[in-house]
């Protein structure tokens, strides 16, 4: 024994009953995909997707136009069910429960799981009826205080308070094109969804409005599970933590980003993200 090690040299104490390590907090699966084909009539345009999206996580879906990616996001909160024509076969859980599965409550479902478009499309009311639009389809905030408190917060989670919060009631299709996307995230956010999906969120706005949108995706990840569809394989690599690469109406390849962008897996999915197709 050293002399010199206090430690070992330590009078032994009662021994204290071991704190069990802490777990890992497992990831929490909230959407799996099994099998996914979707038909469009006769076309079928996704062939066996399976993919999973974890909790709080950005997924991206990349792929070239066509590629299905839209068609995807769109079954994962049955939007899809207004297409006529419009049938999916395969297996698609949110929070374990078949969300095609008979009886399944769509209302409910689209509550759990909101939807932003590439193009925002504000309704041409004020800002304020805007974010409160969800509200009483859903049976929400019915109360005039509590609509009030959800236009703030939603506005204040989409980062448009400060800009919004003197106009309130004045017409939402006088902001600008970034303004409105992000109104549109504030529509969504005013029923607590638990997952956002994002179809090419920023497509249509200038550098710094995208990056206004990028940032905002980082803070709601926070709190929520998002699926973005982007062409911009940069915004990909700067906010997903994993991204999906479609092609032809398959998966691919999912991967961590960093590595799908530093070491694919798939020579298809190099040849996407070098530019040689697509
Ligand atoms: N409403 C529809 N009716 C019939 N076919 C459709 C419909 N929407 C999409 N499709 C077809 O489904 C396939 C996948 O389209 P989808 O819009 O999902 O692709 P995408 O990857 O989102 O493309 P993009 O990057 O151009 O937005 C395409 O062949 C498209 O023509
Ligand atoms: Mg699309």
């Amino acid at each position: 024994m050293t002399p010199g090690n206090t430690i070992l040299n330590r009078p032994l104490a009662a021994p204290k009953p071991a704190a069990a390590p802490a777990p890992a907090p497992a990831t929490r699966v909230v959407i799996e995909a099994r099998n996914v084909d979707f038909f469009y009539h006769a076309h079928q345009v996704l062939f066996g997707v399976s993919l999973e999206v974890r909790q709080n996580e950005i997924l991206a879906l990349i792929g070239p136009s066509g590629c299905g990616k839209s068609t995807f996001l769109r079954s994962l909160n049955r939007m899809n069910d207004l297409i006529a024509g419009a049938r999916l076969r395969g297996s698609l859980r949110i929070d374990g429960e078949d969300i095609y599965a008979p009886g399944s409550d769509v209302i409910a479902l689209r509550r759990r799981v909101g939807m932003v478009f590439q193009r925002s499309n504000p309704f041409p009311f004020s800002i304020e009826e805007n974010v409160t639009f969800g509200l009483r389809a859903n049976r929400l905030a019915r109360r005039p205080g509590e609509r009030v408190a959800v236009v703030e917060r939603s506005l204040r989670a989409a980062g448009l308070w400060e800009e919004g919060k003197d106009r309130l009631k004045k017409p939402a299709l006088a902001l600008s094109g970034g303004q409105q996307q992000r109104l549109c995230i504030a529509r969504a956010l005013a029923i607590e969804p638990e997952i956002l999906l994002m179809d090419e969120p920023a497509s249509a706005l200038d550098p710094i409005a995208t990056a206004r949108i990028e940032e905002l995706a980082l803070e709601l990840k926070q709190r929520y599970t998002l699926v973005i569809v982007t062409h911009n394989l940069q915004q990909a690599a700067r906010i997903s933590d994993r991204t999906s690469f479609f092609l032809m109406g398959r998966v691919i390849e999912t991967a961590p980003t960093q590595q799908m962008f530093t070491h694919p897996a798939v020579q298809e999915t190099e040849d996407y993200i070098t530019g040689r197709f697509g």
